[in-house]
């Protein structure tokens, strides 16, 4: 009994032992290769952000940048523009940029509107005639990265980066920002401080030369009208509310040179930057057509708005 007892046991390890020799080996080579591994590495999800593809990102370009900017970019090349260390502006640089910002959380701009930033500066850039950028609310200095690294890529022409900001958030609203179903904003909303600001710029290597920039800080009402601005290629407004948007245009818009470009991040999101443009436009019979940047992945995935920020081109180019 004792024997037959031993050796049903000594068959039972071997049993034991020879189940182990073929499922260790391959349990460990499950967990150092699960069969979804080389697939999921080879989806455009991993080299980007997750959630959000080559293809969407490349879909949010095609659809806000019409033809006209690429063929600006791609046709009038301007003695100012520089291919510095082999750069090409396209779409590979704009996607690259955008993407480095956003994944950052330093800026509130979605993704759709810092690419369309971006080609906007590219086709400024290409203009005949050479002008500044000009930022009017740079906030945690998300959009400004983005513009003087343009300029530091591409430039040749010395332009400046003109930036401007309270550093203490927005000032208080007026009657104009609190009709409509749109944001109104409230006073002291969206403050950074200047240290923030620069810190960003530092991490983000668009602090290589800062003889290219001008950052003034106060509130625009006292700040734009003495600003010594002259020639302005690019003109993005992102100061959200009525007297924020009208002051900026008021004083800077005729600087913007014919054919040079003017970027709203909240026309379609605070009531009274919405007024004050089409008040500026309607009083000087601004007809260029306005295009909307239009927010959203996909078709398919729903966004709060359709759209927030339009641009356009001045006449005359
Ligand atoms: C929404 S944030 C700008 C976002 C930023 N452009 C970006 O890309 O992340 C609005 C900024 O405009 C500034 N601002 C708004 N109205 C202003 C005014 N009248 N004078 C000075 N700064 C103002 C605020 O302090 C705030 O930093």
């Amino acid at each position: 009994m004792t024997k037959l007892r031993n050796s049903q046991g000594r068959r039972g390890v071997g049993l034991l032992l020879n189940a182990a020799a073929i499922f260790v080996p391959l349990f460990v080579l499950i967990i150092l290769h699960p069969p979804h591994a080389s697939s999921a590495l080879a989806t455009p999800n991993t080299i980007f952000t997750p959630g959000l593809s080559l293809n969407e990102s490349t879909y949010l370009f095609s659809q806000h940048i019409s033809g006209p900017i690429m063929d600006t970019i791609s046709n009038k090349q301007s003695s100012c523009v520089q291919n510095k260390q082999n750069l090409v502006f396209g779409e590979h640089f704009v996607v690259r940029e955008a993407m480095r910002v956003k994944k950052s959380k330093i800026s509130l701009v979605s993704l759709a509107r810092l690419v369309a930033s971006l080609w906007l500066s590219g086709a400024a850039l290409s203009l005949p005639t050479p002008g500044d950028f000009v930022e009017t609310g740079v906030y945690r200095g998300g959009s400004s990265i983005l513009l003087i690294r343009t300029l530091l890529k591409f430039d040749s022409c010395n332009r400046l980066f003109w930036g401007f900001d309270s550093f203490e958030g927005l000032p208080a609203s007026v009657a104009e920002d609190k009709v409509g179903t749109l944001s109104r904003g409230s006073e002291g909303q969206y403050t950074a401080t200047e240290s923030t600001f620069y810190a960003n710029l530092q991490q983000y290597k668009a602090f290589k030369n800062p003889k290219m920039m001008v950052i003034t800080k106060g509130f625009f009402n006292e700040t734009l009208p003495v600003a010594p601005i002259t020639h302005i290629a690019f003109l993005r407004l992102d100061g959200d509310i009525f007297t924020s948007t009208w002051d900026a245009l008021v004083n800077l818009y005729p600087k913007v040179i014919p054919g040079g470009y003017i970027y709203v991040d909240d026309y379609d999101s605070f009531n009274g930057c919405k007024k004050a443009v089409d008040a500026y436009r309607l009083q000087h019979k601004i007809s260029e057509p306005m295009t909307k940047i239009i927010e959203g992945k996909r078709p398919d995935q729903k966004r709060k708005r359709e759209y927030e920020a339009v641009w356009w081109q001045k006449k005359g180019a």
